[in-house]
């Protein structure tokens, strides 16, 4: 795979603190969406690494779709766009319906696009853990949780793919305002048990082999705490 980009950076750990909020919370099963395959790879990869699976938290999963708008598309732009610490309670949280309260550190992210489609289970080997960096913030033992978002941009690609992860408390972090959450399109996020697959911008299954031969251009952006 050509690589375009493959920047790699340490940021200062979010430190938000974490209160009482209790949302209730659904049996996560893998739903037809993109986001919730790529957090079942990544629980794959990490049980068979004797590392805990991760519980998908809905909330912190929101965030990551925020994550991946504030890029606005720009595949080249993942340095510079690179959200600061601030949008996470600032605009992220509000924009998810996610109570202040309810925030928990952030102990790794990691972003990737490409202007091609990738299946969810491609996108986590071949994109987000294209490096030992990212390996390295796979299997940090400090986080507790995950949330994974995929989007597409205006027309199709670029496909762009998020993992956020916290060491929050699963039953209070990250928490939705009325303990239901704010589904927003486009963009799939995970855990929340909404099929996602037919988003406006997400390509069908059947049109994924016509999209591979398509030019290729990757960028993968990961922060370890
Ligand atoms: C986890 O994923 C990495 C990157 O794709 C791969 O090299 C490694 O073999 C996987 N580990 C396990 C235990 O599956
Ligand atoms: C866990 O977090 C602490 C600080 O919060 C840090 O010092 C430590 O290195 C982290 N552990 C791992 C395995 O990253
Ligand atoms: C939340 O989890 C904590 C421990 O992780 C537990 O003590 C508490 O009872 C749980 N609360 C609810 C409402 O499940």
């Amino acid at each position: 795979m050509a690589m375009l980009k493959a920047s790699w950076f340490l940021v200062v750990p979010l430190l938000f603190l974490s209160a009482s909020a209790i949302s209730p919370k659904a049996v996560v099963k893998v739903t037809n969406n993109p986001a919730d395959q790529l957090v079942a790879a990544l629980n794959d990869n990490r049980t068979a690494h004797k590392s805990s699976s991760l519980y998908d938290n809905p909330g912190l999963a929101c965030l990551a779709l925020q994550y991946i708008k504030a890029y606005q598309g720009d595949c080249g732009a993942v340095e510079a766009k690179k959200p600061s610490e601030s949008e996470f309670a600032e605009t992220f949280a509000p924009n998810c319906g996610i109570l202040a309260s309810s925030l928990s550190p952030i102990t790794g992210r990691l972003l990737g696009c490409q202007s091609k489609y990738v299946t969810p289970a491609n996108a986590f080997s071949d994109i987000l853990m294209e490096n030992n960096k990212g390996l390295e913030i796979l299997y940090d033992k400090n986080h507790t949780e995950v949330g994974a978002a995929a989007s597409g941009s205006d027309g199709g690609g670029p496909y762009f793919w998020c993992v956020l992860f916290s060491n929050g408390k699963r039953n209070s972090s990250f928490a939705f305002e009325g303990g239901v959450a704010k589904i927003s399109r486009p963009g799939c996020f995970s855990g929340a048990n909404d099929e996602c697959s037919g988003a406006s911008n997400w390509p069908q299954p059947f049109s994924l082999w016509s999209l591979a031969a398509t030019a290729l251009m990757a960028g993968v952006y990961a922060f370890g705490l």
